[in-house]
């Protein structure tokens, strides 16, 4: 192991870590899965699972890098169950047997979410013809067949995802609107009585440093915790944009959750900036990666690090944040920039 972070460094020093290089023409020597190997925290990705069957860098680079995967959407309700009663489980299946054939730990990813719900679920709640104690019962039902079906095969599941308002209050969801504030606890007891060994997130973002709606996570779960409920895991989305500023007291807050016996993660990181790229906003993003990153290494409870895709050419953020984008490790040409070496350069120094 020495010798494999000595010969790290010491590419630092002949690439520089201003310059992005390419990566084919300057191999990383050292991965960032191996660096991660001593820290306690995995390193993981989002995967596209179109980009996984059909760009054979992606592939590569994906199995090289990471030692823990997300599906980017194949495990969302929408895709699992597009018509009442009939599943697809083909593509979260196809990344779980990627994921073991190359030891890759798989986080689930979401159960109870109000966005990407299949069309019959809401156009059902909109018209009445799912009354709430049906709605129940199918949330129930979803929760319980996803879970069991990959039984044993997922280390973390993000069981509800974004559900306060920036302000703290609950978020107006059809979950919150039909079934009360109670869905919440409901869903990680159902989670839990299908797979007890999984651990169980609460996810979200805009939740990396202290700030209203941090804290009412923190609340949630001290409540939860002192009444049994099986939440185990508190994870930050991570969707930082430099124009923004770095968050402010992200170490207090991994420390606070942590201190309820809860693990942390960081769950879907990326960087985004105002297009065009320079230089300067590419350094200013590597301090961001790494200041994230630093902040996992050291908490005592931070199991995961993943990044939300780790090339442009497959990132969500241009198509949803007009005139922002290059918010990955690499360009669209799977060139590592200065934000990929910063991620090495902290796991290595993480060790
Ligand atoms: C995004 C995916 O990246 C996109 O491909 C999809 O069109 C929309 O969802 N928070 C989450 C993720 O929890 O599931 C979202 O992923 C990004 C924001």
């Amino acid at each position: 192991m020495r010798v494999s972070v000595a010969a790290f460094a010491a590419t630092l020093l002949i690439t520089g870590t201003a310059a992005a290089q390419p990566a084919s023409a300057h191999p990383n020597p050292v991965p960032l899965r191996t660096l991660a190997a001593g820290t306690g925290v995995r390193i993981g990705t989002a995967v596209d699972m179109a980009a996984l069957a059909a760009d054979t860098t992606y592939r590569g680079t994906t199995a090289r890098e990471f030692n823990s995967v997300t599906a980017e959407n194949v495990m969302k309700w929408e895709s699992v169950e597009p018509t009442r009663g009939t599943y697809d489980w083909g593509p979260a299946d196809d990344l779980v047997r990627y994921a073991r054939a190359h030891g890759q730990a798989v986080r689930g990813h979401t159960l109870v979410w109000h966005n990407q719900l299949p069309g019959w679920l809401t156009a059902g709640v909109a018209d009445g013809s799912i009354d709430s104690a049906e709605l129940r019962t199918i949330l129930r039902n979803h929760i319980t067949k996803e879970v069991k079906r990959y039984k044993g095969r997922i280390y973390q599941w993000d069981v509800v995802n974004e559900v306060f308002e920036e302000d703290g209050s609950l978020r107006e969801s059809i979950w919150l609107r039909r079934l009360g504030p109670s869905y919440i606890e409901d869903a990680f007891r159902w989670a839990h009585a299908a797979d007890p060994k999984a651990k169980l997130f609460l996810n979200d973002y805009n939740v990396e440093g202290v700030n209203a709606k941090s804290t009412a996570y923190y609340e949630l779960a001290k409540r939860l915790r002192a009444a049994k409920i099986p939440v185990q895991g508190f994870g930050i989305q991570g969707h930082l944009a430099i124009q923004y500023g770095f968050p402010g007291q992200v170490a207090e807050n991994l420390a606070r959750f942590e201190k309820l016996g809860m693990q942390t993660a960081f769950t879907e990181v990326d960087v985004r900036m105002i297009l065009p790229v320079d230089e300067a906003k590419l350094a200013t993003q590597a301090t961001y990666f790494r200041g994230l990153l630093d902040a996992c290494v050291q908490a005592r409870r931070c199991t995961s690090f993943t990044v939300w895709g780790f090339s442009d050419k497959y990132s969500w953020v241009p198509g949803v944040f007009g005139g922002e984008g290059a918010a990955t490790l690499m360009d669209e040409g799977f060139v590592r920039k200065p934000a990929f070496t910063a991620v090495g350069e902290g796991l290595a120094e993480g060790r």
